[in-house]
This record gives structure tokens, C-alpha cells and sequence, in this order.
């Protein structure tokens, strides 16, 4: 007996000493050694728990097998510390006791909703964007959930994608910025930390640029493009040390992306030594049978594999079909070895193996959830998020002695509306947190403001009805605040629209207020660059509050009555028709350029439509002016080691104190290839008081100037450069040339 203690004690000492010393490559290479080939197959299969997680004999019956027997690897829409705790009890059933990989779409926020992607990128504020993205992580951290499937780091030119609303907009140098501090705020200090997801940079790629705006549709385009535009974000989230990457549904150039070894071995994994792991997107495996790439499962299968697809997310192609491939000699279980060592590691990061139940703490959770702080930032992100478009004899800010405030619009009570497509937990939690902005307005007001309301119409139906009872309250009031926009459901997956104008009749009750002649200010909620040009040029009064989150109604108030200036810039062209689109400030420089608005004559433009957009990249009002001057340059030239500073006086000239968002934008003049007539290559966001100067700085070094050549060489060429300092991409205020030399 004592001898067998004694043993046991060696034994367990051992481990310890083992766990201890080894490096977490050797220990994920022992368990290899002890896996199956259904078990390592297992490891790279995701199945999602979305309709099965309501209690604990809820969990099909099916999946509690295949999660005992080793068959699965991960679990998406498993949410919470108590379903994930009894979805990991399973995995400890099971033989090698390896834990689950608990996966959501934390998108925007967990239970505390930050504005959708775009509208945060619109505050062009990397620390603010980082913080919105720690919270969400230490929320869903707290919750049981390990990885997030996020950011989405597709660059998009094409507002009738409905997925615009998930990425950070049209310009490459701007997304790759948010990318980066996406994912050092999903990541927090280091994955492991109680606080950190591992991040996921989607959808790789090129998915943005789906002909049409259709989702999920083909992407055709060249080398050049891809490497230029489309590339870069993904690059920057290596950069930032993100985890793992999800492929996505279209093909590129004829390859699916799932099937794609170029995208995903030779870029990914070898040109940028990605360590993490890929994950496909939704049953996209099985979809390269749709799209006529491979003609069954078992090839599907086959084809991710090898083009170094690491875990298949719903398809059932590599459970079913991956252990017949090695036994047929087709997969060399080298590849798929390689694709469960980087799954295993990440789960040795995560502490998984030392306690699989580490995230799943119902106390940790509450408290997580129920921090006020969080809360208190989500309205900062929010009011942050802003856009003022137009602000006619500075209607705004309104003045909190104002007596009646008519409150209009379909969007006014609602709460779903501000959260988005993709908030997560409207299920599971009750959503009396989210302030409407009807709420966030009563919050606002004093005891002498009268706040009346009336709906005026559906946010997408022809029934005008209510449009009488509108006007009459739009009558009793000093001014009028319309709230109008696309519904949550408008904008996200599969929601591309061929019509981007404001949905059903909401411009035409606008119309009616406005024959009031009373002040209107309105608000456009949505998910997208909308067209509603009729409101642009009749209404003295716009701010675009996107879908705003859990704060959207306070952040809102905040905005209409000056307690904050708005700052933020458009992250996307706005386009004056769908004509339009794409539509993008960066576009190359044609043989027949049309200089201005007004030239159409055998020139790269319409005949029936200015080729500007309504509102242009970069764009975004304050209430006070800022003036731009004093542009003065270290040099004249360089060569390729040396920079240049650029400097320049910028001057808060009006009487609020209001943040501006400067943009350094470089033009190269003459190329051998022909080079985009401007692009955005630095910003700042300087915080002046009234009457306050700072002179601003902006170094210009060889990396800004370089470029993709035909052979994919990254390297600047010896010539004339334009410096733009702008308030906008279409307002650039200060203008110098350098030359680069040899
Ligand atoms: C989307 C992904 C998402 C996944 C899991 C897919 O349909 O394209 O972005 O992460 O579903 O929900």
C-alpha cells in the first residue's frame, strides 16, 4: 500500500514537474502522440449550440455523444458561465479529456452594446475602439466564452453590402489602424488572462468586395487590388498577434477562399507566419460543392485541408470524411497534425487543460456584467460615434430651456433598433438596460421641457395614417427631433439591398413636418451609408447616429444638447444615388479625370449625376470651426531612409471645445503604375479649447510612399509626391509637394 502512495505521489509530482518544465509545444505534441485520428478530427470540428442551450438535458442528445466520444473540438452559440460549464462537463467525460473551444459572435459588445463597427470607426479613435473591445472581451470572458469572431477587417466599397455595418469602412490605412487595436483589445495583456478572448480576423478574404454588394457573392479582382486594399487589415491583425482567422463564403478569382491554398498557406501561414488556427465560416466547406468546385463532401473536405482550413464550423465534412482521406493515403496526416497542433495550442494558452471550467464562474460573470462602468464608456463610444452631417444656422446644440420638444420617428421608443444585427444576448438577458432614445431624452431634459411624442409611420411600410397625428404634435412644439432609419434586421448578414434610400415612407413624413416650418433636427439610425438627399438638402439639422448600442439613447441626448461635441468622421462615402456605387475617395487617376462636380463632357463621369459623393470619406461637422494654417515642410526632398516633417498650425476658431480629426493624405504624382489621386496615410485627433492653437506633426517616411508593382514587389519610386492636410477627403485645406530621391 505504502508503495503503491508512494508511486502515486512520484506520479503526480512528475506531471507537475512535467506541466511545469515542458513547453506547451512539447505537451500539445505528447497528446498528439495519444490521439486517434477520429480524436484529432474531432478537434477540428465546431458545431453551434445556438438552439440546444436552454438547460442542461436540452443539449441534443446527438451532440452529448459526439462531445463524449472526442468529436468535437468547439462549440459556437454556447452562451453563458452555467451552458458552457455543462457543455465542458462532457468534454471531461471524455477519453483524452480534452476541453471545448467556446466560440460567439462578440461583435459589438456582450451585454453592454458598443455601436456597430462602422459607427465606431466613425470616431477615428483607436484607444476608445481598443476599450470598447476589452470590455466586450472581459464581458464575454466572464461569461464562459473563449473566442470571438471578431474583428471583421473586410475593407468595403459597397454600402448596399449589408455588412458594412460590421467592418470599419472603405479605406485601407483607417481599417488596418482599427484592425490592430480590434484585436489587441480582444486580446487584452495576453490570451489566458480571465479578461482575453482569442480574437478572430474575418472574413479572409477579399469578401467585402462581393460583386453587387450581394452577399456571399464571387469576388473577382487583381493581385494588385487585393494587396493594396483588401490585404493589408488582415496583415495588420498578424501584426497585433490575433489567434485565429476565418476564410470566407466567396471565391477569389474562382477559388473558393476555404479552398484556397494561396490565401491561406502561402500568405497566411507562409509569407506572414500566422501560428494561430483557421476556421471556416458557416458550412462554407460544404458550400464549395454549390459552388461547383468540387462535386461532393468527401472532395470539399479534402480541398479545405490541404488549402489549410483548420477547423470545420458546421459543415460535418471533416468528421465525417477526414479519417477516410488519411486511411486512403490522400491527406498525409502530417496536415492534419499540423492543423490539431495549432488548434491544441491555443487551448494550452487559454489555461484550458489546467482548469477547463476557468471562464465559467456564475459569480465572475454577474459581477462582470453588472459593472456600471461599462455602462458609463458605452455612452462615451457612442456620443463619440456621432456623426453631425449638416447643422444650418447652428440649430444644434439645442438649449436645455428649450420649452417643447416634439420627438417623431419610428425609431424613437424602440430599443432592438439601436443594438443592431448582431447583438448577442437579447435572448438571455432582458433589455431594460438599453436606453431608448426616447428614455435617453427624458433623462436629458429639465423640469420646463414638455417632451411630446408621435410616431408618424412604420419604419418600412407604405402607411401614411399617422403622418396627420405627427403634424399636429410637430405644431405644439419649438423644435422637432425626427429619429428614422433602417430597422436592425436591415443591415448585417444577407442583408444586401439593391435600395439604399430611407426605407418606406420615413423622407416623406419628413416632408410633411417640414411644411410646419418648424426647426427640425434629424437623426438617421442605420447600419449603412443610406441615400436621402431630399433631407440633406431641406432639413437644416442631421446627425447620423448608425445603431448606437446599449447607451444609444443617452449618448444621443448628449450630442443633441452640446454636453458633447461631436467629432466623429464619416468612415464611408456616402453616395448620391446607388448609381453611385462603388464609390470611393481613393480611386485611381483616370486619362479623363473629371476635375469638378461640373464637368461631364467626355470625362470619367455621369451625364445624369455629379461623379462626388454626398458626403465624402472623412467627413464629419462640429459645433465649432476649426482653421488650418501655417503648412511648413523639414525639406523639400528625401531619399529613401530620410523623412520629412510636416507641420501646420491647427486653431479651434469657435466658442466650444470640440476635437478635430486632421488627415494626412499623399498623392504620387506620377507612377509606373497609375496611383490612387489621394490617400489617406496619417490622422490625429487634437482636442482644442475656444481661441486654442497646437501646432500639429506629421512624420513622412519611405514606408507611406511605397506600393505593390506587377511583380508584388512593395517599394516606393523616386518622384513627386502631393501632401494634403485636410478636414475631410474632399476638404483638404493645406497643400505642399516634396520629392523623393535617390
Ligand atoms: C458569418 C460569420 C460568423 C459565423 C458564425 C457566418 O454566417 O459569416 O461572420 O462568425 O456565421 O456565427
Amino acid at each position: 500500500m505504502k508503495k503503491l502512495l508512494l508511486i502515486a505521489l512520484f506520479l503526480n509530482l512528475s506531471v507537475l514537474a512535467f506541466s511545469q518544465s515542458i513547453s506547451t509545444a512539447q505537451k500539445v505534441d505528447e497528446l498528439i502522440k495519444q490521439m486517434t485520428i477520429e480524436e484529432k478530427v474531432g478537434q477540428l470540428t465546431q458545431y453551434s449550440g445556438k438552439w440546444d442551450a436552454t438547460g442542461p438535458i436540452s443539449i441534443k442528445h446527438n451532440t452529448q455523444k459526439e462531445i463524449i466520444s472526442g468529436q468535437i473540438g468547439s462549440m459556437l452559440n454556447v452562451l453563458g458561465s452555467t451552458y458552457t460549464r455543462q457543455y465542458q462537463e462532457l468534454a471531461m467525460q471524455s477519453r483524452l479529456k480534452i476541453p471545448l473551444l467556446f466560440a460567439q459572435d462578440v461583435i459589438h459588445g456582450f451585454k453592454t452594446t458598443f455601436p456597430i463597427p462602422l459607427a465606431e470607426a466613425a470616431s477615428w479613435d483607436l484607444k476608445a475602439m481598443e476599450r470598447s473591445a476589452r470590455i466586450a472581451a472581459t464581458e464575454a470572458a466572464a461569461s464562459g466564452t473563449h473566442w470571438t469572431f471578431a474583428p471583421m477587417v473586410d475593407i468595403s466599397r459597397d454600402p448596399r453590402w449589408g455588412r458594412v455595418m460590421e467592418g470599419a469602412g472603405e479605406d485601407t490605412y483607417l481599417g488596418s489602424k482599427i484592425a490592430y487595436a480590434r484585436v489587441k483589445g480582444f486580446q487584452g495583456n495576453k490570451i489566458g488572462d480571465l479578461d482575453a478572448v482569442l480574437a478572430c480576423a474575418k472574413h479572409f478574404a477579399a469578401y467585402g468586395a462581393a460583386i453587387g454588394g450581394r452577399d456571399y457573392n464571387s469576388v473577382d479582382m487583381s493581385e494588385r487590388l487585393l494587396w493594396e486594399t483588401y490585404l493589408p487589415p488582415f496583415k495588420a491583425t498578424v501584426d497585433a498577434g490575433v489567434s485565429t482567422f476565418m476564410n470566407s463564403f466567396n471565391d477569389l478569382n474562382g477559388i473558393p477562399a476555404t479552398g484556397n491554398s494561396y490565401l491561406q498557406r502561402d500568405i497566411l501561414k507562409g509569407k506572414w507566419g500566422f501560428s494561430g488556427f483557421i476556421v471556416s465560416d458557416w458550412g462554407s466547406i460544404r458550400e464549395m460543392v454549390a459552388h461547383g468546385f468540387v462535386k461532393n463532401s468527401k472532395e470539399a473536405a479534402f480541398a479545405a485541408i490541404m488549402a489549410g482550413s483548420d477547423m470545420d464550423m458546421e459543415s460535418s465534412a471533416y468528421i465525417r470524411y477526414l479519417a477516410q482521406l488519411v486511411e486512403e493515403k490522400r491527406v498525409p496526416i502530417d496536415i492534419i497534425d499540423e492543423a490539431v497542433r495549432r488548434v491544441l495550442t491555443l487551448k494550452f494558452e487559454l489555461g484550458l487543460f489546467d482548469d477547463p471550467f476557468r471562464f465559467s464562474h456564475p459569480e465572475r460573470e454577474k459581477k462582470t456584467l453588472n459593472n456600471p462602468e461599462h455602462a458609463a464608456f458605452a455612452r462615451e463610444m457612442a456620443a463619440k460615434s456621432i456623426v453631425l452631417l449638416k447643422n444650418e444656422n447652428q440649430l444644434l446644440p439645442l438649449s436645455k430651456k428649450t420649452k417643447t420638444i416634439a420627438v417623431i420617428g419610428p425609431m424613437a421608443k424602440l430599443k432592438r433598433a439601436n443594438h443592431g444585427f448582431w447583438a448577442i444576448n437579447l435572448k438571455n438577458i432582458d433589455s431594460t438596460y438599453i436606453v431608448s432614445q426616447w428614455e435617453g431624452l427624458q433623462n436629458k431634459i429639465g423640469e420646463n421641457t414638455n417632451l411630446l411624442y408621435a410616431r408618424g409611420c412604420d419604419i418600412d411600410s407604405q402607411n401614411r395614417e399617422d403622418f396627420a397625428e405627427a403634424v399636429e404634435t410637430a405644431k405644439k412644439a419649438d423644435v422637432v427631433i425626427v429619429t428614422i432609419g433602417e430597422r436592425w434586421n436591415m443591415s448585417g448578414e444577407a442583408k444586401s439591398r439593391s435600395n439604399i434610400h430611407l426605407p418606406g415612407v420615413q423622407e416623406e413624413l419628413l416632408q410633411a413636418l417640414s411644411a410646419t416650418g418648424k426647426p427640425i433636427v434629424v437623426l438617421i439610425n442605420a447600419g449603412r451609408p443610406l441615400v436621402f438627399n431630399w433631407t440633406t438638402d431641406n432639413i437644416p439639422a442631421i446627425l447620423y447616429t448608425w445603431w448606437l448600442g446599449s447607451e444609444a439613447g443617452n449618448a444621443i441626448a448628449d450630442v443633441l444638447f452640446g454636453d458633447v461635441n461631436p467629432s466623429a468622421k464619416l468612415p464611408m462615402s456616402f453616395p448620391r444615388s446607388e448609381g453611385q456605387i462603388p464609390i470611393y475617395y481613393n480611386h485611381y487617376s483616370t486619362g479623363r479625370p473629371a476635375w469638378n462636380d461640373s464637368s461631364t463632357n467626355y470625362v470619367t463621369a455621369y451625364i445624369d449625376s455629379k461623379n462626388s459623393p454626398k458626403f465624402p470619406f472623412g467627413f464629419g461637422l462640429s459645433y465649432t470651426n476649426y482653421t488650418y494654417s501655417d503648412l511648413s515642410l523639414s525639406k523639400p526632398q528625401m531619399n529613401n531612409s530620410e523623412t520629412i516633417e510636416v507641420s501646420f498650425t491647427l486653431t479651434n476658431s469657435g466658442k466650444t471645445t470640440g476635437e478635430e480629426i486632421v488627415q494626412l493624405y499623399l498623392r504620387d504624382k506620377f507612377g509606373s503604375l497609375v496611383r490612387p489621386v489621394k490617400e489617406l496615410k496619417d490622422f490625429k485627433k487634437v482636442l482644442l479649447n475656444p481661441g486654442e492653437s497646437q501646432k500639429i506633426s506629421f512624420t513622412i517616411d519611405n514606408e507611406m510612399l511605397k506600393f505593390y508593382h506587377s511583380n508584388l514587389d512593395f517599394k516606393s519610386e523616386t518622384g513627386d509626391f502631393d501632401i494634403m492636410i485636410g478636414a475631410s477627403s474632399a476638404d483638404i485645406r493645406l497643400k505642399e509637394s516634396f520629392e523623393l530621391v535617390n
